[in-house]
């Protein structure tokens, strides 16, 4: 990722951080306990509502993300550890973790199944699934519109497509959806889902 996007991300995000996402956030992963994985940590938003986790560890590919969320890693309640790696080849033996977060991540990596076979692979058997993403509306016009502007949105910010069925996908590769709570009228879902092996 461009140091200049990762620089701006958290004053970008600030706003919407502190109505919604920040909320969401924290009802999303601080009860979760055990050992947690999660997926693109980028600046490390969802750190600091960790509170019951035995450990975090996160994996976020770009250094200079990992190098902005140095800051809230080293603050947070629970231990957390960063990993150099990309959710579409997790260097973790199978069924380790007892819980996986992503958050405004499925839409940026590169190959989905791939990442989705990996989560699948290293989370244990019913483990809860967890995620936060924008997805493309179900709606004609704007659907189509977020089609017609994600070549040139992925390219000015890093690889994120506006237009991805991430439930859909979610559901393809074998995970139990338990629950879907809709943000900005469904453009943003907060997904719930189990690990079926
Ligand atoms: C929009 S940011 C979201 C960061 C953070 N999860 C949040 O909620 O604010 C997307 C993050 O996904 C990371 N990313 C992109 N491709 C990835 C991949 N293949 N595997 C894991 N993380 C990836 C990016 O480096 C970036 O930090």
């Amino acid at each position: 990722m461009g140091s200049l996007f990762s620089k701006a991300y958290d004053r970008v995000m600030k706003p919407v951080e502190q109505r919604r996402f920040g909320k969401i956030r924290k009802k999303l992963v601080s009860n979760q306990q055990g050992t947690v994985l999660e997926i693109g940590s980028g600046t490390g938003a969802n750190f600091p509502y960790y509170k019951n986790a035995e450990k975090v560890i996160a994996i976020e590919p770009d250094h200079s993300m990992r190098e902005l969320s140095e800051k809230k890693r080293s603050e947070a309640t629970v231990p957390i550890e960063l990993v150099n790696a990309s959710a579409e080849r997790l260097p973790f033996d199978d069924n380790t973790f007892d819980v996986v977060v992503g958050t405004l991540v499925l839409c940026s990596v590169t190959d989905l199944n791939q990442a989705l076979q990996e989560i699948k692979r290293v989370a244990k058997y019913e483990a809860p699934i967890l995620f936060l993403e924008h997805v493309r509306l179900d709606q004609p016009i704007v659907g189509r519109l977020q089609d017609v502007v994600t070549p040139v949105w992925k390219r000015m910010c890093d690889g994120c497509h506006l237009n991805r069925n991430t439930l859909e996908s979610i559901k393809q590769n074998g995970f139990r959806v338990e629950q879907v709570d809709q943000h900005f009228k469904g453009l943003f879902l907060e997904i719930r889902a189990r690990n079926e092996k």
